[in-house]
């Protein structure tokens, strides 16, 4: 069973406890009170004198995914999170057919976005209690990305050992539903040798008779999300001709460092044009955003390594301590100036549409965000599946 995040008000899977010692949690708990003191004074206007304006975005997401007519195809979606791929097969044309996701606060999002979705949350929505049979035939593409933190770097790395390896759970479906085509998403460090092993005994080899697989890396940069955010594709297709047909897609946008035949491509915006902050003469894009709700503290912070720290400082933005709104955030200033984050930003940086229902708390909503498959790569993946199936919508 997973461990409970007990009395911290989260059903996250991912709790990992953290042992330290009492002298350095009481370093971290004074670290945090002092944060939330200052918080509280500058939000009572008793902090230094706001250090931004409210920005408008230049970016609106959804303008990199505009919406196809219904294909006809149908979609099942399992470890649904926040919605980023549900996003995506939704704007390309796919029906959804239903949604599973165990954490209800995450299912009640999706919801309060789509209405007329069919979503199973908490208990209902733990794809290990699911009977698939009857779905059996009946889905053309289901998609899921199982919880990737046995593979991430963040996590222990502890692969099919982690009880959170939910990889075995999405070959059963695949087996009990016998989709017409599969797309199983996760952390690009699945991709690597370490995990050569993993992959062919758990996905490739007990698929690979019935279904024609391909394995690839794309980067949401690519497709005009402004953050750096590489991930490991599974594509299966049970017929051949639809896997022959099948490719990857291309880009649709230029990074800086992309190659010569990318130079037509609109280049994908920076963070401080993005989020229509001030130029500052250095733009570039998001480091990746830290995958939420993993670890022993929950944490507002994006923040997801030493390097990406020294970019943000660069881009002169603060990844810690996101507020929940843009007005929020102009009033509690941030060290050294710098530009403070709020969900709504976050929501742009990651290519979500900026009115997907996500609320506070902000460290819940940064989880679900920072879980999610940028909507527009999705997005551009969900074509290229209904292009091999022969039904792309003009
Ligand atoms: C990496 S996230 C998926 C993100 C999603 N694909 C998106 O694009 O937003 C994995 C999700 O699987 C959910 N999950 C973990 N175990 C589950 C289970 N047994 N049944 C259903 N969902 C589960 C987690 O709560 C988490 O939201």
């Amino acid at each position: 069973m997973y461990r409970q995040h007990a009395g911290r008000g989260t059903d996250s899977p991912w709790y990992q406890g953290w042992e330290i010692t009492e002298r350095k949690r009481a370093i971290f708990r004074a670290t945090t009170i002092a944060a939330q003191e200052a918080k509280r004074a500058a939000l009572r206007g008793e902090g230094a004198a706001a250090a931004h304006p409210i920005y408008t975005p230049r970016l609106n997401p959804v303008d990199l995914m505009p919406q196809y007519a219904r294909n006809g195809l149908t979609a099942l979606s399992l470890f649904s999170g926040g919605g980023g791929m549900d996003i995506g097969f939704d704007r390309a044309g796919f029906g959804h057919v239903a949604n599973y996701e165990i954490m209800q606060g995450a299912a009640d999002v999706l919801k309060a976005a789509h209405p007329d979705w069919t979503v199973f949350g908490g208990e209902a929505g733990d794809v290990r209690r699911v009977n698939w049979k009857p779905f059996r035939d009946k889905i053309d593409v289901l998609h899921g990305g199982p919880p990737c933190q046995p593979f991430s770097n963040a996590g222990r790395q502890n692969g099919a050992q982690d009880v959170r390896d939910m990889i075995p759970e999405f070959v059963r479906a695949v087996k009990g539903i016998r989709p017409r085509a599969f797309v199983c998403e996760n952390v690009s460090g699945l991709a690597s040798k370490r995990f050569e092993d993993y992959v062919e005994a758990t996905i490739l080899s007990p698929l690979r008779r019935s279904y024609v697989i391909h394995q690839f890396i794309l980067d949401a940069a690519d497709y005009g999300v402004p953050q750096t955010r590489r991930r490991v594709f599974f594509v299966g297709f049970k017929n051949k001709e639809d896997g022959k047909r099948f490719e990857a897609p291309a880009p649709t946008h230029r990074q800086e460092r992309s190659s010569e035949f990318a130079h037509n491509l609109p280049p994908t915006m920076g963070v401080r044009e993005a989020l229509g902050l001030p130029h500052s003469g250095v733009d570039g894009l998001s480091p990746t955003l830290r995958s939420g709700l993993t670890g022993p503290r929950h944490t507002t912070s994006v923040l997801s390594s030493v390097s990406a720290l020294k970019l943000w400082n660069k881009l002169g933005v603060w990844p810690n301590g996101v507020a929940a709104d843009r007005a929020a955030a102009s009033a509690y200033v941030a060290r050294d100036g710098h530009y403070r984050l709020s969900l709504p930003d976050c929501l742009v940086l990651q290519g979500f549409p900026g009115d997907w229902p996500v609320k506070p708390p902000v460290y819940f909503a940064l989880g679900l965000i920072g879980n999610s498959v940028a909507p527009p790569m999705a997005y551009q993946l969900a074509r290229s599946v209904a292009a091999a199936l022969q039904r792309d919508t003009p």
